[in-house]
C-alpha cells in the first residue's frame, strides 16, 4: 500500500479541487434526497425494511430485518419471501406497463429488436419450463454463457424464476476455465449460442462449450441460442435449439415464491490464489439494494428515462445494472452487443443519439479510449438527452471525469462514480446526484445505509487527510453470503485481517472533508480495463506451459487500461537455448500469450512477457512484485535490502537491456 507510485498519483488527485455543486432543477426531480442519510442514520435496519418493502414485492412480508447472529454470515429479510423473476417483470405487466420497452436490443452487425415487458414476461415463462423440462429443480445450477443478447437476460430470469441460481461465466473465457467454473458448481445446464458477433465478425462459443462439457459429467443438456448462424457440432443427446425449446413450451408459469436468503446466483471472481471464488448472493437484500442503489444513483425515472450501461452480463456490474435493479424498477434499457468502435468509433454516441439515452453508466478505461479518439466523433451527435453519467470500476481520474462531464455530459450532468464489488453486490460508496457536491476523481461517501471507512494496519479509523485500507463496518442488504462450497475461505479473505470487519482489498484515503478517494487493490489482485484479474492466477497459467519454470506477473500502470499484465518468466533449460535463437524469443512470446488466452481467457493475455534469468524473492522464497513492478513501470527499482539475492535485480534489468 505505501508504495511510492500511487502516493505520488494520490497527492496529485488530492489537489484536485474542482467541485461542482448539485443543479437546483436537477435536485427538484432528483429520486435521491438528503433525506435519505438522516434517516438511514436514526434506524439503519428500520430504514433497510422501508427500502425492502417500499421496492420490492413480497408474498410473504418479513418479521426480521437483518440476524447477524452467525456472523459474518448475515440473513437479511430471512423470513420473508420473493421471486426475483417476479419482481422484475411480472408485476411492472400486472401494473398496467406490459407494453414499456424493457430492452432496445442494438446487435453490433446493426439489427435491432425492442422487447416490451410483455414479451419479456412471455419468454421468461417459457425458459422457466424449458429448464423444467431440462431436469433443473430449485437449487440447482445452471451456467450460462452468451454474448449480449437478451436471450442472457432472460436465461438469468428464468434460473431465478424456478430457484436455479445461475453462474453466468464471461464469453470472453476460455472453455478451460468454462469447465472449471461448471465443475465447481456442479451445473446441470449450459444455456450458450452458436456464437456473438464482435469487432465485425462472428465469433465462437459452442465449440467451447463442446470441449467443457465434454468433460463436465454434471451437465444434462446444452441449450442454444442461434444468434451468428455459425456451423456447430451437435450432440443429440445433449444439445437442444433454445428458439425451438421455447416455442414448444408452454407460455404458462407461476413465479415460486422463494425464500428471501435463497441463492440467486454464482458469480466467480479473482482473488488472491489461483482459484477463482464463486461469489454468493441471494435473493432479498441483493434485489433490495440493487433496486434502491439504482434508484437513487443513476437517478431511475421508469416512465421517462431511457437507461443504459456498458458492461457485460458476465459481470457483476451486468448482473446488478442490467439485469436486476434497473428491471426491478421497471426501467427502459439499452443493451448492446458490441464494442464501442464497430463499425465506427461513434458507435455508442450513434445508439445515444437513436434512441435518446438519458442515464449512461460505463468504465474509465471507456471513457479514456474515447478521449483518445479525440471530442471531434462524439461532437458529430446529439447527446443531449443524456442528464446522468456514471463510472465504475476503476478509480477514474479528474481529467477523464471533468471530459466525461463536458463532451459527453454537455457541461451539465453530474458523474457519479461509483466503488463497489461482486462482494458487495451493488453499489457502496458514490454521490447522490442532486443532492453531493461532486468532487472528480473521488467515489466521496457511502450511500445511505451503508458504513464503510479507512484504517490502519491495526484497524483504527483514520483521520481526514490520510490514507490506509477501505472498510466496510456493518453488514449491509446485498452483501455476499460465502464463497460458493468454501466457508472457510470466506472468513479467511474478507473477515481476518479486521475482527468482525469487510476487508475490501484496496486501499483508500480521507480528504479533508472525508471524501473518499480509492486508490486501487493493496493484494494480488490487477484491474485491466476494469475487468477483474489474478496475478497468482496468470501465474499458473504460464508454469502449465512445458516450457516454463517459473512465472511473476504484475500489474503495471497503464495510461488507458488502469492495469495492464506483465508477466517475468524464467524458462526451462531446453527453452532456454531455443529462445536465444534468432527470431525464437519473439515466437515463443507469441506463444506465452496464446497459452494464456487458452487457459483463462483473451483477457488475461500478459501485454508483456520479459523472460528473466532468475526472479526477485525474500528469504523466505515470496517473489517481491513490488520490484517487478518498478521494471514493468520503468522506475528506479525500490529497496532490494529484504532479498535473498540483492543482485538479482541487477541480473533481470541487464538481461532487459540486451537487445532482443
Ligand atoms: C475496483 C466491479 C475505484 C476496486 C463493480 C474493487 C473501483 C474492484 C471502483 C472490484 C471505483 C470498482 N473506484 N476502484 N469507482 N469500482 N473498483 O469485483 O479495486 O469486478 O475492489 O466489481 O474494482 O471489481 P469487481
Amino acid at each position: 500500500m505505501a508504495d511510492a507510485a500511487s502516493e505520488e498519483t494520490l497527492d496529485n488527485l488530492l489537489r484536485e479541487d474542482r467541485e461542482f455543486p448539485p443543479d437546483p432543477a436537477f435536485t427538484a426531480q432528483a429520486v435521491g434526497t438528503a433525506d435519505l442519510y438522516d434517516q438511514a442514520d436514526a434506524d439503519r435496519e428500520t430504514f433497510w425494511a422501508d427500502q425492502a418493502r417500499e421496492r420490492l414485492t413480497w408474498s410473504t412480508d418479513f418479521t426480521q430485518t437483518l440476524d447477524w447472529s452467525e456472523a459474518p454470515f448475515a440473513k437479511w429479510y430471512a423470513d420473508g419471501r420473493l421471486n426475483a423473476a417476479y419482481n422484475c417483470v411480472d408485476r411492472h405487466v400486472e401494473a398496467g406497463h406490459g407494453d414499456r420497452v424493457a430492452l432496445h436490443f442494438v446487435g453490433e452487425p446493426g439489427d435491432t429488436r425492442d422487447i416490451t415487458y410483455a414479451e419479456l414476461l412471455d419468454q421468461v415463462k417459457r425458459a422457466a419450463n424449458v429448464l423444467l423440462e431440462s431436469g433443473v429443480s430449485k437449487g440447482d445450477r445452471v451456467a450460462i454463457y452468451l454474448p449480449m443478447v437478451p436471450e442472457a437476460v432472460v436465461a438469468m430470469l428464468a434460473c431465478a424464476r424456478i430457484g436455479a441460481p445461475h453462474s453466468v461465466v464471461f464469453g470472453g473465457f476460455s472453455a478451460d476455465a468454462l469447465r472449471s467454473r461448471i465443475a465447481d458448481a456442479e451445473a446441470k445446464v449450459v444455456i450458450t449460442a452458436d456464437g456473438g458477433f464482435r469487432r465485425g465478425k462472428p465469433s465462437g462459443l459452442k465449440p467451447a462449450v463442446d470441449e467443457a462439457v465434454a468433460d463436465s459429467p454434471s451437465v444434462l443438456k446444452v441449450l442454444v441460442v442461434k444468434r451468428t448462424e455459425q456451423d456447430v457440432a451437435w450432440n443429440d443427446d445433449k444439445d437442444v435449439w433454445w428458439h425451438e425449446a421455447l416455442e414448444a413450451a408452454s407460455a404458462e408459469h407461476t413465479a415460486e415464491p422463494m425464500e428471501a436468503e435463497h441463492p440467486l446466483f454464482i458469480l466467480y471472481t479473482s482473488g488472491t490464489t489461483g482459484k477463482p471464488k464463486g461469489i454468493l448472493h441471494t435473493t432479498g437484500g441483493y434485489l433490495t439494494q440493487a433496486a434502491y442503489t439504482n434508484a437513487v444513483v443513476h437517478d431511475v425515472h421508469p416512465e421517462s428515462d431511457v437507461y443504459w450501461c456498458s458492461a457485460d452480463v458476465g459481470w457483476v456490474t451486468g448482473h446488478t445494472y442490467i439485469v436486476y435493479g434497473p428491471l426491478a424498477n421497471g426501467a427502459t434499457q439499452v443493451l448492446y452487443e458490441g464494442t464501442p468502435d464497430t463499425p465506427h468509433q461513434g458507435r455508442w454516441w450513434e445508439i445515444i443519439e437513436k434512441y435518446k439515452v438519458s442515464i449512461f453508466y460505463t468504465a474509465p478505461t471507456a471513457i479514456r479510449t474515447c478521449m483518445k479518439w479525440g471530442k471531434d466523433i462524439p461532437e458529430k451527435f446529439d447527446l443531449s438527452s443524456l442528464r446522468v453519467l456514471g463510472s465504475v470500476g476503476e478509480p477514474i481520474n479528474p481529467e477523464a471525469w471533468v471530459w466525461y462531464r463536458q463532451v459527453i455530459g454537455g457541461g451539465k450532468t453530474p458523474v457519479v462514480d461509483t466503488w463497489w464489488q461482486t462482494e458487495t453486490g451493488a453499489i457502496m460508496i458514490s454521490a447522490l446526484p442532486g443532492v453531493t457536491a461532486l468532487k472528480p476523481g473521488s467515489a466521496q461517501i457511502a450511500v445511505p445505509g451503508i458504513s464503510v471507512d479507512v484504517v490502519d494496519e491495526q484497524g483504527n479509523s483514520v483521520d481526514n487527510g490520510h490514507g490506509g485500507y477501505l472498510i466496510i463496518d456493518k453488514p449491509w442488504p446485498s452483501m455476499l453470503r460465502g464463497i460458493w462450497g468454501d466457508p472457510e475461505r470466506f472468513k479467511e479473505t474478507y473477515w481476518s485481517r479486521f475482527e468482525g470487519i469487510y476487508f475490501a482489498g484496496d486501499g483508500a484515503k480521507k480528504d479533508e472533508q472525508g471524501n473518499i478517494w480509492v486508490l486501487g487493490r493493496v493484494d494480488d489482485v490487477m484491474n485491466v480495463s476494469g475487468h477483474r484479474l489474478s496475478t497468482t492466477e496468470i501465474e499458473s497459467a504460464l508454469v502449465s506451459h512445458p516450457k516454463v519454470a517459473e512465472a511473476a506477473v504484475v500489474g503495471a500502470t497503464d495510461a488507458t487500461t488502469g492495469q495492464a499484465v506483465c508477466a517475468f518468466v524464467i524458462l526451462r533449460g531446453d527453452a532456454v537455448q531455443e529462445a536465444d535463437e534468432p527470431g525464437e524469443g519473439e515466437d515463443l512470446v507469441a506463444e506465452l500469450r496464446n497459452h494464456v488466452a487458452k487457459e483463462i481467457g483473451a483477457i488475461a493475455k500478459p501485454r508483456q512477457i520479459l523472460v528473466v534469468a532468475e526472479l526477485p524473492k525474500t528469504r523466505s522464497g515470496k517473489i517481491m512484485r513490488r520490484l517487478l513492478r518498478d521494471v514493468a513501470e520503468n522506475r528506479e527499482v525500490g529497496d532490494v535490502t529484504t532479498l535473498a539475492d540483492s543482485s538479482v535485480m541487477d541480473l533481470i534489468q541487464q538481461g532487459l537491456a540486451k537487445p532482443a
